[in-house]
């Protein structure tokens, strides 16, 4: 399925390595994903989210906060690729794997590549899906705008608050093929952000550059949801933008805060590539 980082041949598996006809060779390393992170890609000075920003993410999903997006996400792939005997679907920008590994479990007849800058990240997908059990899922250190993949290799990309690449999206994709994109809506997380800030501001609207798509569908999943104790508030917060940027005097808002109240707020958009 791969293709080689460096020549860009197809690249095969075996003995846990993927090899190309020019001798490249890529390990499955010990935690179960290949990394096929060029030279530019592999030692960037922030390579993705770090160990206590994965850490937190995990915990924080593992909560079932965000399920109800995890639920509608394979709803609607599932219905997407439903006429698509063994459909091969790209998580870009997979994180640490809470919704490859949902994709997985639901669509049982896909195989589902999901790729992550982090290899820290891509480490914590492989061993989420291999404590899930999903032997469909397939996980690569690799960037967003170099995909691994040949051209129309994909019936489906998803993207979910991680970075869009309307070119390699298009070159992967398959013809008439479906890029999900996931972004947060105005009013995401605002209550956690009252909290912290003295006037809080509501998120802008994402514009992707997406010229070789088509906007098919777009919907609103929007809730409140209760942050049930400091520690769920606190690996919330560290798997915002926001963490860096705050100050400790406004970080120190957090410890006492639970039970608190926030939105949920994801902006779906279904796009269909052009030609
Ligand atoms: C906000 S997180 C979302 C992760 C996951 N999709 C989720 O919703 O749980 C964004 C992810 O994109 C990754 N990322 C950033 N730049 C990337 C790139 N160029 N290619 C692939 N992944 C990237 C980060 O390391 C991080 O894991
Ligand atoms: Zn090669």
């Amino acid at each position: 399925m791969y293709i080689c980082p460096i020549c860009r041949e197809k690249l095969k598996l075996s003995d846990r390595s993927y090899r190309c006809r020019n001798r490249h060779c890529f390990d499955i390393s010990a935690k179960g994903y290949v990394n096929l992170l060029t030279t530019k890609g592999r030692n960037p000075s922030k390579a993705g989210d770090d160990k206590l920003m994965l850490r937190s993410r995990t915990d924080f999903l593992d909560s079932g906060a965000y399920a109800p997006l995890a639920d509608r996400l394979c709803g609607l792939m599932g219905e997407l690729v439903k006429n698509i005997k063994q459909p091969n679907i790209i998580d870009s920008g997979c994180g640490e794997g809470y919704y490859t590994v949902r994709l997985g479990e639901s669509l049982k007849n896909a195989c589902i590549c999901g790729i992550e800058l982090s290899k820290n990240g891509a480490a914590h997908a492989s061993s989420r899906a291999k404590a899930a059990g999903c032997r469909n899922i397939w996980i690569a250190a690799a960037s967003a705008f170099e995909l691994p993949f040949r051209e129309g290799f994909a019936d489906a990309v998803i993207s979910i608050f991680a970075p869009v690449s309307n070119d390699e999206y298009a070159r992967v994709l398959k013809k008439g093929g479906r890029l999900i994109v996931v972004s947060p809506t105005e009013k995401h997380l605002f209550g956690l952000k009252a909290l912290l800030y003295d006037e809080p501001y509501e998120n802008k609207p994402n514009h992707y550059s997406l010229r070789c798509f088509e906007l098919e569908h777009e919907e609103r999943l929007e809730y409140t949801f209760t942050l049930e104790t400091d520690k769920q508030a606190g690996d919330l917060f560290a798997m915002t933008p926001y963490y860096y940027k705050t100050s400790a005097e406004a970080k120190a808002r957090l410890a006492g805060c639970a039970p608190l109240e926030t939105e949920a707020g994801f902006l779906i958009q279904v796009y269909r590539k052009k030609l």
